[in-house]
């Protein structure tokens, strides 16, 4: 694992897009996996601020985003989809119908996520996974759980996830209560993987994933088997790791 250890949020910002832009100028037509939540924020907008400069070109791009609220239309200003749009995809030359989002009203929740499952196998193998990681460790939507699920399936949401996100919201009442995520083995099959973190809050759960067991019930730790990933934090988060790695 290689770990950027940055000063602050704007500077993990600068280095995970620097990470993705250089995907992008390696590969037009890469296949980029990305993620919601406040972490990959300032990333898209440096991502941006890289397009508008010409320095990056997103013609070529597809994106398969990692998950999505159950019950909510792209249209609502809380979907994930709504989020991808106004955070990154109407500021970039990127194919819009080539960015894909699972269905946050499809009805039938099996069809659902099958269908998701074929896109990712269609336009996949992704090239670069974006991951934020959740206070309990959770990495898209798979939260703590018994066994790690391979594909796309829907979750109910932990009350510390709906905690978690509920600034985002109204009210907690507002927290959709399902997702539909990508599963566990959807995520390991990306080339590589770039996870961000930031804040004293996530330290914790950092260093645990990765020096800790891995386990189902820290679904972050089984980043530790993949053979490409690169760990871009602020010296909060990683306060805790790097003071483990050093002992
Ligand atoms: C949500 C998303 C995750 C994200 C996590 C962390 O639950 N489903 O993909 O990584 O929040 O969010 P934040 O970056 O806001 O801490």
């Amino acid at each position: 694992m290689t770990i950027y250890c940055e000063k602050d949020y704007e500077a993990m910002s600068r280095r995970a897009a620097g990470i993705i832009g250089a995907q992008i100028i390696l590969k037009k037509d890469s296949v980029l996996g990305l993620a919601t939540g406040s972490s990959p924020i300032g990333t898209y907008e440096e991502l941006i601020r890289r397009y508008q400069a010409g320095e990056l070109d997103f013609s070529g791009v597809t994106s398969v985003n990692l998950d999505e609220y159950r019950g909510l239309s792209g249209d609502n200003d809380q979907s994930y989809r709504y989020f991808m749009d106004t955070h990154l995809f109407d500021h970039v030359n990127i194919d819009k119908s080539r960015t894909f989002v699972p269905d946050g009203l499809g009805e039938d929740p099996d069809r659902t996520c099958a269908m998701y499952d074929d896109i990712i196998s269609r336009e996949g193998p992704v090239d670069l996974q974006l991951l934020g990681m959740g206070y309990n460790g959770h990495i898209g939507f798979n939260e703590p759980a018994e066994y790690f699920e391979k594909k796309v399936h829907c979750v109910d949401l932990t009350e510390s996830t709906i905690e978690a996100n509920k600034r985002f919201f109204e009210k907690a009442e507002d927290v959709p209560r399902q997702a539909y995520t990508m599963g566990i083995g959807n995520i390991m099959q990306a080339k590589k993987v770039l996870v961000i973190v930031s804040g004293e809050g996530k330290a914790d759960i950092v260093a645990e994933a990765f020096t800790g067991p891995v386990t189902p019930h820290v679904p972050a730790s089984i980043l530790q088997f993949h053979k490409d990933v690169t760990l871009v934090g602020d010296e909060a988060a990683l306060s805790k790791l790097m003071a483990t790695l050093s002992r």
